[in-house]
């Protein structure tokens, strides 16, 4: 389907989900109140690819991103890495908690995909 619908309602504080959509891994990740206030706290001029965290969620308690490392491909691995957002095994970059990069070789930071909240424990991705 074009679209796909994910609970989140037992998605617990802490924990992520991954989630097919069209073929593709996507990250749906429950952040902890450090997790949020460790990605606003990040001056956006120190960043390769400047975005603000709040310009990345649509509530600060959920990060959905795509799961596809922005170098070449490889899913990266979450609550990993210097900033415990995502480390990636294949050449090591390094994400924070918003899906950012920080370290590494990849250019750019996670997508974020189109998404809705159908309620306040579902999301519709896509
Ligand atoms: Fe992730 Fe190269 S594919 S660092």
């Amino acid at each position: 389907a074009a679209t796909t619908e994910v609970d989140i309602g037992n998605i617990a504080e802490g924990q992520i989900v991954t989630v097919k959509w069209r073929g593709k891994p996507v990250f749906v990740r429950h952040r902890t109140k450090k997790e949020i206030s460790d990605a606003e706290a990040v001056p956006v001029s120190e960043l390769r690819d400047p975005q603000t965290d709040q310009s990345r969620v649509q509530k600060p308690e959920w990060l959905v991103v795509i799961g596809i490392c922005t170098h070449l491909g490889c899913v990266p691995i979450g609550h990993e890495g210097q900033y415990e957002g995502w480390f990636c095994p294949c050449h090591g970059s390094v994400y924070d908690t918003s899906g950012r990069i920080r370290q590494g070789p990849a250019p750019l930071n996670l997508a974020v995909p189109a998404y809705r909240f159908v309620s306040d424990t579902k999301i519709s991705i896509g």
